[in-house]
């Protein structure tokens, strides 16, 4: 039997850590202690990759930017007391705020009551999220299965489709370039981006990828399918693609995809795991093009930044394949009480304090200010996009993007990358975000940009000088 190398005792190492989650406060030495303890233990247990890619670890100082807790809704602490303000939201998941007073207090009491389900009784909060789904997603959206990431909201949605179709005789599926769903073996096969995909070939058979935006192009592929035997069991798409840099497709695109599903007896499955729950201006992406999927899958902010929970709603015609043996796909965890409570608690919070609404007024008025910069700076910024709080500034290069992004770390506001488009830096508050903060974040952001474009200069300048004096 493999035994853990001697100088680890678990004991004193789970001791520590209990230690610190109990703390509130920490001392000079905790801070010291603590930042070096998870600086360690990343490169010794976790993974030493993560540390070369982190901002926090590159930009965060000699131990790198440890975090600590929440501030406010829309701000957290590291360990030294350095205050950001987040624009990334946890790639989605604040929308409703960090700790929100209303979801803390739901997943409080019901911790108290009872944390997880029996797995045999009936689960009261099951069922009234279920309800509460279905009456906030459009169309005929009814029944929802319960999971705990996106990634299994939408290898449910892909199991629900081949179920669906399966009698059929329809097994493949449409998906996108630079489409990004997770990164199961299912979810992967949707996904699009090549370094992600290819140690794991091969991937699920049957899965297409067209271009985001196109129709015609699907429609091509369609045509090809079908003159090869293979039926089209579903198309996935994001509304607008997130991860694939915050790019929105043409505004005739998502109908002619739903009229093209319907023509061919296709499902339309909406991955609105980062669009959904008000991020982009109205409760989900599809009702901005008045579309209306058979398969809607949901997660991020679903758990209003406390809990992880991902749900996959289907139509009653849809998920009926489940009805006869509903243990066809099932999950131990999903559905359970916690996630249950926080998300309740985030659908009423969202639709009380007009979350959607708030995120298109406050949307709007941050991308016309960063539409404004990106104007001032052509040799930086190709464009500024976005629809609602879900917005992307594009970088001529990779390099730039970093080096903006790592700049407005020092400044104390977090913003990232996109993980399938390296140029994309991603505007992504959460929804509480008040317009005075966005003005401080435009502020900043036309700093960070001059600078930059200053720097930029100077090394043109200098590269000059030098192959002038090379050529004297
Ligand atoms: C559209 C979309 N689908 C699926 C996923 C995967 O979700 P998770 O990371 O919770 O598994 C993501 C994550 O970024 C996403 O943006």
């Amino acid at each position: 039997m493999s035994r853990q190398p001697n100088h680890l005792n678990p004991l004193e190492c789970s001791q520590q850590a209990l230690k610190w989650i109990m703390s509130d406060t920490l001392s000079a030495e905790d801070v010291a202690a603590l930042n070096k303890e998870t600086l360690d233990a990343f490169r010794d247990y976790v993974n030493p990759g993560f540390l070369e890619y982190r901002k926090s670890v590159t930009t965060g100082g000699s131990y790198g930017a440890v975090e600590w807790r929440a501030n406010s809704p829309n701000t957290l602490l590291d360990t030294q007391g350095n205050e950001y303000l987040d624009c990334l939201g946890g790639y989605g998941i604040f929308s409703v705020g960090h700790r929100n007073p209303t979801v803390l207090a739901a997943v409080e009491k019901q911790l108290s009551k009872q944390p997880l389900h029996s797995q045999e009784l009936l689960d009261p909060l099951r069922a009234m999220l279920a309800k509460t789904l279905a009456a906030i997603t459009p169309g005929k959206l009814k029944y929802s299965f319960f999971g705990n990431s996106g990634t299994e909201s939408v290898e449910a949605a892909l199991k629900l489709a081949k179920a669906y179709q399966f009698p059929r005789g329809k097994f493949s599926f449409i998906a996108t370039h630079g489409a990004f769903h997770g990164k199961s073996l299912g979810a992967l096969s949707a996904t699009a981006k090549p370094a992600f995909r290819k140690p794991f070939m091969p991937l699920l058979p049957g899965f297409h990828h067209v271009p985001f935006g196109d129709i015609e192009a699907m429609k091509k592929k369609v045509k090809q399918c079908h003159k090869n035997g293979e039926g089209i069991a579903a198309v996935i798409l994001e509304p607008i693609q997130g991860e694939g840099g915050v790019i929105l497709p043409p505004e005739q695109y998502l109908p002619a995809v739903r009229a093209l599903c319907d023509e061919i007896g296709a499902l339309l499955i909406l991955d609105e795991v980062q669009t959904g729950m008000g991020r982009t201006g109205k409760m989900f992406a599809c009702e901005h093009y008045g579309v209306q999927p058979d398969i809607l899958c949901l997660a991020k902010a679903l758990g209003g930044g406390v809990m992880p929970i991902g749900a996959t709603v289907a139509t009653e015609e849809v998920f009926s394949v489940l009805f006869e043996n509903p243990f066809l796909h099932t999950t131990t965890f999903g559905g359970n009480p916690l996630a249950c409570a926080a998300a309740l608690a985030t659908v009423n919070v969202l639709l009380r304090d007009q979350l959607p609404e708030k995120a298109a007024e406050n949307g709007t008025f941050l991308l016309n200010g960063l539409k404004k910069l990106a104007a001032n700076y052509p040799e930086l910024i190709v464009e500024a996009r976005g629809m609602g709080l879900l917005q992307a500034i594009e970088f001529q290069e990779n390099e730039i993007g970093y080096t903006f992004a790592s700049e407005l770390f020092r400044q104390r506001i977090l913003v990232a990358g996109t993980l399938n488009n390296a140029k994309s830096v991603r505007i992504e508050p959460p929804l509480t975000i008040t317009r005075e903060q966005c003005g401080h974040v435009l502020l900043t952001v036309e700093q960070v940009l001059a600078k930059l474009q200053a720097q930029r200069e100077k090394g043109v300048e200098e590269a000059s000088a030098s192959v002038t004096e090379e050529m004297l």
